[in-house]
């Protein structure tokens, strides 16, 4: 499973980078205003030239699908790992089938997002989507289980032999990714301060310390043994 992070902090994903962790990045324009991006194109260059060969995914900022394409096509050619994010649908449930098609049949990358049901990933993939993004908290929000869609979509790209890979994100506790990664997720994008819950653990520090306190005391000995020779 691969893991990318869903930010635009560039800070965070050198920190992550260095640890080893990060397979691609995510974002989308909510992200980009909380980390207080001004410059979009500077941003998302920035980002590539840090993350490599490594996919990196940003979203279109129009509501009209004509707009969608001309910003995708421009977006594009900021950098060869980009990924174009395209919602699933338009802000009045307009199907944006027909823009992940002709970008796909452009060979430009495309991350289907804002994917809430399994029928929308689906015709995500059907249309060529690269990436169908299951957005998890926001189906919990609705009280329904994403670990069922998450298998489920799995189960149905795998059963037909789609290439599509699965984005799991709207993650909101270290479960979630747990959660999203037993359930078939074939990436997880995780916001930045999750990953520190993700690898500490209070008996683990507990253990360690036990460990450097028996490794000095063991030290004291050798040392009043050296010197009572
Ligand atoms: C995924 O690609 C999205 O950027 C993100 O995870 C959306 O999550 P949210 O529900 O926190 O907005």
């Amino acid at each position: 499973m691969e893991i990318f992070l869903d930010s635009s902090n560039l800070d965070e994903m050198k920190k992550w980078m260095e640890q080893g962790v990060v397979d691609g990045v995510t974002t989308n324009p909510s992200i980009m205003l909380k980390d207080g991006v001004k410059d979009l194109e500077s941003c998302t260059r920035q980002i590539c030239k840090m993350l490599g060969e490594r996919p990196v995914s940003i979203e279109v900022t129009s509501n009209d699908h004509e707009e969608m394409l001309q910003e995708a096509r421009a977006f594009a050619d900021w950098g060869s790992s980009i990924v174009i994010k395209i919602p699933v649908v338009n802000q009045d449930g307009v199907s944006s089938l027909g823009v992940i098609h002709t970008l796909t049949e452009e060979n430009i990358a495309v991350n289907a997002t804002a994917i809430l049901s399994f029928n929308q990933a689906v015709l995500a993939a059907k249309a060529g989507a690269t990436y169908v993004s299951i957005f998890a908290g926001r189906i919990a929000d609705e009280g329904n289980d994403p670990a069922v869609t998450i298998k489920n979509v799995r189960a149905w790209l795998d059963m037909w032999g789609y290439t599509a890979k699965i984005i799991v994100g709207s993650m909101r506790g270290a479960i979630d990714i747990q959660t999203a990664a037993l359930a078939g997720a074939h990436i997880v994008t995780i916001p930045p301060p999750l990953l520190p819950k993700m690898i500490d653990h209070k008996y683990s520090r507990e253990t360690v310390r036990q460990f450097n306190e028996d490794s000095a005391k063991a030290a004291q000995h050798v040392a009043s043994r050296v010197a009572a020779r």
